[in-house]
């Protein structure tokens, strides 16, 4: 028997002003995409915002159906997009944020497993890690270097040949 332990290791700051310039510009343009979300069922509202190797700057937001399981997360809209419209173009950093018509987002929103197991697979075929920008519509920002930290073990692509 052997016991594994994982570390994650991410980064806190106390407002997006603390930010550099180039991730403070990508929150803004993740704060921007959750204001045109269609969330009607559940009135939440998520941006996303892709910086790519090119300097180019893709957004997503959240698509909701009122057949539920047919909407789509903002992170994966945004990065979806990304990769339909420069494929093969490296993903430097993702900016996720969220609003609420109903409360005050006070805390970062952090990415549900399938967006995780999305920004996986890309991070695995760039070879390159995707930082991680996670806020709320105030409060503290999390920067996380690398999707592997937000999802260790994940499922591979390599797992289906032997
Ligand atoms: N949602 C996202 O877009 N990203 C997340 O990281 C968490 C959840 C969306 C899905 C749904 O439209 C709404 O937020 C409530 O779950």
């Amino acid at each position: 028997m052997k016991k594994h332990e994982l570390k994650i290791v991410f980064v806190e700051y106390d407002a997006v002003e603390k930010l550099s310039s180039e991730d403070k510009k990508l929150v803004i343009m993740a704060k921007k995409a959750a204001k045109t979300a269609y969330a009607p069922y559940s009135d939440f509202h998520v941006g996303a915002a892709v910086l790519l190797e090119n300097g180019v700057i893709v957004t997503g937001n959240n698509q909701e159906n009122v057949a539920y399981p047919s909407g789509l997360c903002a992170e994966r809209v945004a990065v979806f997009a990304a990769s339909s419209q420069y494929a093969g173009i490296a993903i430097k950093t993702i900016a996720i944020t969220a609003k609420s018509t109903k409360f005050i987002v006070d805390s970062p929103v952090t990415p549900c497993g399938s967006c995780r197991q999305v920004l996986a697979e890309y991070e695995h075929l760039q070879k390159k890690p995707i930082r991680i920008i996670l806020s709320g519509e105030k409060g503290k920002v999390f920067v996380i270097e690398k999707v592997d930290d937000l999802l260790p073990l994940s499922f591979k692509a390599d797992k289906l040949k032997k």
